[in-house]
């Protein structure tokens, strides 16, 4: 019988806040000791000690994406916060694109930070195709990272059921008139169009080695993944997206995760009833 008690609680909330950030008090912790006993016994462990001592172990790689896997709030959507990619794509590409052209550049980079099961990964990948229909001499590159591999394998076979379709999807498809994906047996699979434009893959933000990502970005959004993390930690990656983004690029969080008005790395944007953060221009 595997014990699970409030002190392999708290040494399992340790361990996983040490190794993602994550605060386990934000997500359902209730249901925790039962998904760590069912990973041990799948391990054919026999005691917590033993499960503890292999996630920690450089040989837990697997077991450690497994238990991420299997604690991390997935929730997602297409065109989440919709007003965010209304002004990508009627206001912020159009002012992106003429600032390349005036530095004889052509390629927008795009880091999708906590990406999920790729809804918000794939509604960016929408709105860059649909603004490349009239200019089709600008190319975009849109990166979907996260921690939940099983997650990163629905995106990479971008099938979706039409829960993931909610109100907001017709009217951005009337609007911007484009399709998004066409039926299949399973739900809808995502255009080639949008897949040749986007990339998946692992990265925990926790562990900058394994991030790498390139300098320069033109636009990070990490939407409804801060929350999830402690004060101090949220801090420090704000001051890493600082860094990864060009002067004038632009952070989007998610509607409930605000900066400071007056923030010291990041100057307020209002976005068609939404807001963004810009990195300033130099001067
Ligand atoms: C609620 S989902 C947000 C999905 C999407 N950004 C959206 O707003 O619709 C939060 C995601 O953050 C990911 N996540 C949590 N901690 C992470 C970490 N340390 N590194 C990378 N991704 C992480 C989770 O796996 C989950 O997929």
């Amino acid at each position: 019988m595997i014990q699970f008690g409030p002190e392999q609680h708290e040494q399992i909330a340790e361990f996983i806040s040490n190794y993602s950030g994550i605060v386990i008090d934000r997500l359902q912790p209730k249901r925790l000791g039962e998904k760590v006993i069912a990973e041990a016994r799948r391990l054919n462990l026999s005691s917590f000690e033993d499960y503890l001592l292999l996630l920690k172990s450089s040989a837990g790689e697997s077991t450690r994406d497994s238990l991420m896997a299997k604690i991390t709030i997935t929730e997602s959507f297409f065109f989440r916060n919709p007003s965010q990619f209304r002004y990508l794509g009627h206001e912020h590409f159009p002012q992106l694109y003429r600032q390349k052209k005036m530095k004889g550049l052509n390629e927008v980079n795009i880091w999708s930070a906590g990406c999920s099961t790729g809804e918000e990964t794939y509604s960016l990948a929408y709105i860059a195709s649909w603004f490349q229909l009239t200019h089709p001499d600008i190319s975009f590159s849109i990166t979907g990272t996260d921690i939940n591999i099983a997650s990163l394998e629905k995106c990479r076979i971008g099938c979706y059921r039409p829960r993931s379709l909610r109100t907001q999807v017709a009217s951005i498809l009337q609007e911007f008139a484009m399709p998004l994906g066409r039926d299949s047996a399973d739900g809808f699979l995502i255009e080639e169009q949008l897949r040749r434009i986007t990339e998946f893959r692992f990265a925990n933000l926790r562990d900058l080695s394994s991030l790498k990502c390139r300098k320069g970005l033109d636009i990070i959004f990490c939407r409804n993944v801060l929350i999830y993390f402690e004060d101090s930690f949220q801090q420090e990656l704000i001051c890493m997206f600082h860094n990864l983004l060009q002067p004038g690029g632009m952070l989007f969080l998610g509607e409930t995760e605000s900066l400071p008005t007056r923030h010291q790395f990041f100057e307020l944007v209002p976005c068609c009833g939404a807001y963004g953060y810009r990195r300033p221009f130099e001067k």
